[in-house]
């Protein structure tokens, strides 16, 4: 159930929610015309929140940002059926420029940011496509740097930044264009705990201070559901489950998967007995 619903539906006396900012309403992607990737996902960002999307390797969490950046174009895939509502406007197949002006901004798997500028210049290509004036643009870097101090010291080439850094660099880079939607993809990957620690951590900060709403996919799903208000998990390009943040934390069959223990040996949520039974029951 989608999180806005799912207020209403306990207090049922109350106003009805806002629309989401972002509705994903069952889509379908379609890579190179054949390969069907995504089969029917949808899902639900409410303003102001972090919501994560949580699944195992290509599950398809990926495509599900890129079906929002419009990015999928870049790599010859399509949203074939379904919509993907942005403000209460179809965006789907839109061109990712048209896309990013409209206030979605993601950061892509593996950071990506430009190592042979530095800091100071990855956070102004940000801001690009902004047309409030170089004082407010100069006015959020220094805003920037406050959230990152460590980057404030770095004055070299981005390159030599360490992974830590470069994740939080990607990030401010994405809070330069103002976006009213984030879409992060893995900021822990490839993180010591302690770095991961404290990318959850500015993730947090900037959604409790800044009212950033966050679209998360993690394949750490302690640390994503330690941030995130309600989640998602999917596998083999559909959600199997969601739920708010405390029921998935909860859960047995998510904390048996997702939570630790089961490893290697994982196998599939989807093929779980408990959890068909359970699905039942939703
Ligand atoms: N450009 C592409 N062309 C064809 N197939 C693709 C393309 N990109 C991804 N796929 C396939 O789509 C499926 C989902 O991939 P995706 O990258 O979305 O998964 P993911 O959940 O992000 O995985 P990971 O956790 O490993 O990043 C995979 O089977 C992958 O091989
Ligand atoms: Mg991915």
């Amino acid at each position: 159930m989608a999180p806005a619903a799912a207020a209403t539906a306990e207090s049922p006396s109350a106003a009805p929610a806002r629309e989401p900012i972002l509705s994903v309403n069952n889509i379908e992607v379609v890579y190179d015309d054949v390969i069907l990737v995504l089969r029917g996902v949808s899902l639900d960002v409410p303003e102001g929140e972090v919501v994560t999307l949580l699944g195992p390797n290509g599950a398809g969490k990926t495509t599900t940002l890129k079906a929002i950046s419009g990015l999928l174009r870049t790599e010859n895939g399509e949203v074939t059926r379904g919509e993907v509502r942005f403000m209460g406007e179809n965006i789907a197949n839109m061109a990712p420029e048209q896309i990013v002006r409209k206030g979605i901004f993601q950061v892509m798997e593996g950071r990506r940011i430009v190592e042979d500028m530095t800091v100071v210049e990855n956070l102004r290509l940000g801001a690009y496509t902004r047309k409030d004036g170089a004082s407010a643009v100069k006015r959020d870097l220094e805003m920037v740097l406050d959230y990152f101090p460590r980057l404030r010291e770095r004055t070299g080439l981005a390159g030599y930044l360490s992974g830590g850094e470069q994740q939080m660099l990607a990030i401010g880079r994405a809070m330069m264009a103002r976006p009213k939607l984030i879409l992060l993809d893995e900021p822990s990957m490839g993180l010591a705990p302690l770095l991961v620690k404290e990318v959850f951590n500015i993730i947090r900060q900037l959604n409790r201070e800044l009212n950033m709403t966050t679209l998360l996919v993690e394949q750490n799903a302690k640390m994503a559901l330690g941030a995130a208000s309600y989640g998602y998990i999917m596998e083999s390009g559909k959600i199997v489950m969601d739920g708010a943040q405390q029921d998935l934390l909860d859960n047995e069959d998510v904390k048996e998967f997702y939570l630790g223990g089961g490893g290697e040996h994982r196998k599939s949520f989807k093929n779980l007995k408990s959890y068909k039974r359970r699905k039942r029951w939703l």
